[in-house]
């Protein structure tokens, strides 16, 4: 007999199925719902962490495409002009209001957008340290790695001279019950004791942490943190790859925090599930140097032709607006299910990137790690997918398409909802989940 989908995968892909934390096939999508092999549909509450920022089909990206390939069919912006790539920065650079001086820089993932950040920075500033938080997450190429910390790399060392500080997490403070002042004080430690600050060159900041546990920084933390950075010369990048562009209810993430970032990154929901990313930064620092990343295809009119379909129906649609309405909604339906469940501790997030931590215990807030996988492999079991991040891989993650729809909304509660009380009850046995190690 043929082997199934999900054999041949695993046979012939490297380092995904682990990562997994169910068995999805993907024959099709459309809207916000994928369709397996076997016909099954299922609400995608994931959007691919978040790229397929306007779910799947999408006219106006199909569209797009085409145009991309037919009218502009530029392969890179590397060799000549193309209206698709030019009017693009134009466009990013009018989004951005802190863009006074700036240039664009184009990808093809938020991986290479951080990456090539950081070495137009180390070039331009000549200071050769960064500042990032633990639990962080800029990607997975060599650069971009090496100012992570989320626990699943710790394959790959942070890079020489990185300096690492705790996120304010008001749900866990790392000592007493003031998030932002136990991380200043810690920074006034490491300025005074560890590292001159005059030797680092930017602060790498995710505005709401994503993989490090769907963290929301208490009120105006990243404020002064970013105030107190600047005194030093340190320029500040807002990583808006994950949580940016719309689906916090703001065009930008780092609005919500009030905060001034001088380098913005894009990647992910910008191409809509097409591989584009782009650099916002100073020309002082993009303008340094010639050819501090030759990527061949960057620009290219598919995923510019794209982008501009994605900006275009964020506007459109309406769906700043709609990722605010839809991420209260399923917020506050899931306070109601924390009511009823002592599985979760705590339910936070902005607009539609939401995380709801669960516990074992509300004293002691012991993570309840293997629970959070159960649930996210009975939601799918129930037909909804989700996946979970943190550092103690127990927050449940919602960063579905910001074109979810009211009764979707509903729809993903009333499941969660369901897929908690049946891992109450017993209905996921240890060896369900045992199969995926997840992350
Ligand atoms: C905040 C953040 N930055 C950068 C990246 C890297 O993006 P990509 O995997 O598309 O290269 C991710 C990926 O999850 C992310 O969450």
């Amino acid at each position: 007999m043929a082997n199934s989908l999900l054999e041949r995968d695993a046979m012939v892909l490297a380092g995904i199925g682990k990562l997994r934390t169910y068995p999805l096939t993907i024959r099709n999508a459309r809207g916000n719902r994928l369709i397996e092999e076997d016909g099954r549909e299922v609400l995608d509450l994931s959007g691919a962490a978040g790229a397929a920022l306007l779910g799947y089909g999408h006219p106006a990206v199909i569209d797009a495409t085409q145009r991309g390939l037919t009218e502009c069919a530029s392969a890179s912006d590397m060799f000549g002009a193309s209206e698709s790539a030019v009017a693009l920065a134009e466009r990013l650079l009018e989004i951005v209001p802190e863009a006074t001086d700036h240039k664009v820089w184009f990808g093809h993932s938020g991986s290479d957008a951080n990456d090539t950040a950081m070495r137009a920075i180390t070039a331009a500033t000549g200071r050769k340290r960064f500042l990032s938080f633990y639990g962080a997450y800029h990607g997975g190429v060599s650069g971009s790695m090496s100012v992570s910390s989320h626990p699943s790399q710790q394959h790959s060392l942070p890079r020489a001279g990185l300096v690492q500080i705790p996120y304010a997490n008001p749900y866990r403070p790392i000592s007493g019950d003031d998030a932002a002042k136990s991380v200043f004080d810690y920074l006034d430690f490491l300025f005074t004791c560890g590292c001159p600050p005059d030797d680092i060159g930017a602060l790498f900041i995710e505005p709401l942490q994503s993989d490090g546990g769907m963290l929301v920084p208490p009120p105006g933390f990243l404020k002064e943190l970013t105030e107190r950075c600047r005194r030093h010369g340190i320029l500040i990048v807002s990583d808006e790859v994950k949580v940016g562009l719309g689906r916090p209810g703001h065009w930008h993430c780092y609005q919500a925090e009030e905060f001034a970032p001088d380098v913005v990154t894009f990647g992910k929901g910008l191409g809509s599930g097409v591989p584009i990313s782009a650099i916002v930064a100073p020309c002082h620092v993009m303008d340094f140097q010639e050819a501090f990343a030759l990527i061949t295809t960057t620009g290219n009119a598919v995923s510019t032709c794209v982008a501009h379909a994605v900006l275009d129906t964020i506007e459109n649609e309406d769906l700043i607006a709609n990722a605010q309405a839809r991420g209260e909604q399923i917020k506050a339906g899931l306070r109601d299910l924390q009511e009823r469940h002592a599985l979760i501790g705590d339910v936070r997030g902005r607009g539609l990137a939401i995380g709801f931590e669960l516990i074992r215990d509300r004293e002691t807030k012991e993570p309840a790690t293997s629970e959070a996988a159960k649930v996210v492999l009975r939601g799918y079991q129930l037909g909804v997918v989700f996946t979970y991040v943190g550092m103690f891989s127990n927050v449940p993650e919602l960063t579905p398409p910001l074109t979810l729809s009211e009764a979707e909304a509903d729809e993903a509660v009333q499941l969660i909802g369901q897929a908690i009380s049946d891992v109450e009850q017993g209905k996921v046995s240890d060896e369900e989940v045992a199969a995926f190690a997840g992350w």
